[in-house]
């Protein structure tokens, strides 16, 4: 699949790779649409996306500001008018996170409950999609587990046309490393999250 869309950041570069313990990874220093951030691909602590927009309070569902990508809101805006159409109420509870904030998040996880928990849902600082400013954590307005929503079942059949993908899936954890997230959907754009909801593969695979 050759990449059709617009870029979000500079050219190539080229890759080096870091030794984190005992295992090596690659940092990423380019950036467009695809960009793959995973167990194995971190961005450097430094890294913060260029083109930071913040999301309109009433569709923010927690206590704070939340910033992401400007085509990212765009997109969620267009998605999440669809989705109002149908009865839908779609609202947002993460979106951009600093490599700061990670290791705020994961400090915080760690001391309520654990390591496991940690290595199953928190990605570690510089490894997490939410630093690109290409993920949301996509919540319901009414009801408070998203996963039983009838949002998300609007979303398991409609969020591929408006870009996105829920990035860790019940039967995708041996490739991705996360257990499942039924509120963590990537913006890959239409043509590859169209791929992806057609031919059930994950964004690594892709
Ligand atoms: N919950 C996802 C894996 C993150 O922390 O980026
Ligand atoms: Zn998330």
């Amino acid at each position: 699949i050759i990449p059709s869309i617009m870029r979000i950041g500079g050219g190539k570069k080229i890759r080096h790779s870091q030794t984190n313990g005992n295992q090596k990874t690659i940092v990423i220093d380019e950036f467009d649409d695809y960009v793959l951030v995973n167990k194995h691909r971190q961005l450097s602590s430094e890294y913060v996306p260029d083109d930071l927009v913040t999301i309109d309070d009433e569709y923010v569902k927690v206590d704070e500001e939340i910033e992401i990508e400007r085509n990212v809101a765009k997109a969620f805006y267009d998605m999440a008018e669809a989705a109002s159409k149908d009865g839908m109420e779609l609202m947002v509870s993460s979106g951009y996170r600093s490599y700061k904030d990670q290791e705020e998040i994961t400090n915080t996880y760690l001391e309520l409950y654990g390591q496991k928990y940690v290595d199953n849902y928190v990605a570690k600082p510089g490894f997490s999609e939410h630093q690109t400013a290409m993920s949301l954590d996509i919540a319901s307005k009414s009801t408070a587990t998203f996963v039983n929503s009838e949002e998300y079942a609007w979303m398991m059949d409609n969020a591929y046309k408006y870009g996105f993908i829920q990035r860790y899936q019940s039967d995708t954890e041996d490739v991705t490393g996360f257990t499942e997230e039924a509120w963590h959907w990537r913006y890959v754009g239409v043509e590859a999250a169209t791929y992806l909801h057609e031919h059930d593969i994950t964004f690594d695979e892709y």
